[in-house]
């Protein structure tokens, strides 16, 4: 199964797909957290990707859609991939399809997390992410047992730069204005699902798998 995650920042989308990778057998790849290792390892995609990502911009699209097809051709993600945060254009989405023609597979399912902008600006302020893995932790509604460390792996917890400061309030713009037409893109294809993303992590985890579930059998 291929399925999309869309959500604004802080809705939940790395959260979630943590989980249901793991359920589904299927690999998580997260355009962030990929241009995010590229810039820890100080590499040429990492060097590229850098700044548009402080300012919280998006990076160009001839960058992103490349790191994201050569990652797919992979062997691991040949029994499916979970995207979270890819798309989030409608030229990504044209060329992530025809890729996937290329290759004799498709998109199953794209699932919206809706969240309320102000939810999203309460849940980014507490965020932290784990230095090695990516771990996703938050002061107010899912703490780390000790604080300032990962539970998983042990490695410290740090806040994101793009956490801070204005680039938080672009980001949700980029995403109202811009990615949010991607619900349209994929509801023309009949492939679209919406999940209210304001419950708990479990809830909308529960909602996630049997909203799934139910479109793969009425389109099976
Ligand atoms: P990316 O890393 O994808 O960041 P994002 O889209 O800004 O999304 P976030 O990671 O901020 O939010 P999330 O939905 O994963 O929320 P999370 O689960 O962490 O992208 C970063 C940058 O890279 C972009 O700005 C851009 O520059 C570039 N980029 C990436 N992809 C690109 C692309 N395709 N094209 C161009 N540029 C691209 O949860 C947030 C917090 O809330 C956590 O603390 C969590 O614990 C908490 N939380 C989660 N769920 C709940 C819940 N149900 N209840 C309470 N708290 C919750
Ligand atoms: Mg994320």
């Amino acid at each position: 199964m291929n399925i999309i995650l869309i959500g604004a920042q802080g809705s939940g989308k790395g959260t979630q797909a943590a989980m249901l990778a793991q359920s589904l057998g299927i690999r998580h790849i997260a355009s962030g957290d990929l241009f995010r290792q590229a810039i820890d390892a100080q590499n040429d995609l990492g060097m590229q990707a850098k700044t548009y990502i402080e300012r919280g911009d998006l990076v160009p699209d001839n960058i992103t859609v490349r790191m994201i097809l050569d990652r797919i051709e992979q062997p691991d993600c040949a029994a499916g991939v979970l995207f979270d945060g890819f798309p989030r254009t409608i030229a990504q989405a044209e060329a992530l399809d025809s890729e996937l023609v290329h290759i004799g597979r498709q998109i199953d399912v794209t699932v919206y997390l809706s969240v309320p902008r102000e939810v999203l600006l309460k849940r980014l302020s507490g965020r932290y992410i784990c230095r090695a893995n990516q771990h996703v932790y938050n002061i107010n509604t899912r703490p780390p047992k000790v604080a300032g460390i990962c539970d998983l792996d042990g490695s410290e917890l740090y806040q994101r730069s793009d956490d801070r400061g204005e680039a938080v309030q672009k980001r949700l713009d980029i995403f109202f204005n811009e990615t949010l037409r991607l619900t349209d893109y994929y509801a023309a294809q009949h492939k679209l699902e919406e999940i209210n993303g304001n419950q708990g992590i479990e809830q909308v985890h529960e909602a996630l798998v049997r909203q799934i579930r139910e479109h793969r059998d009425t389109t099976a």
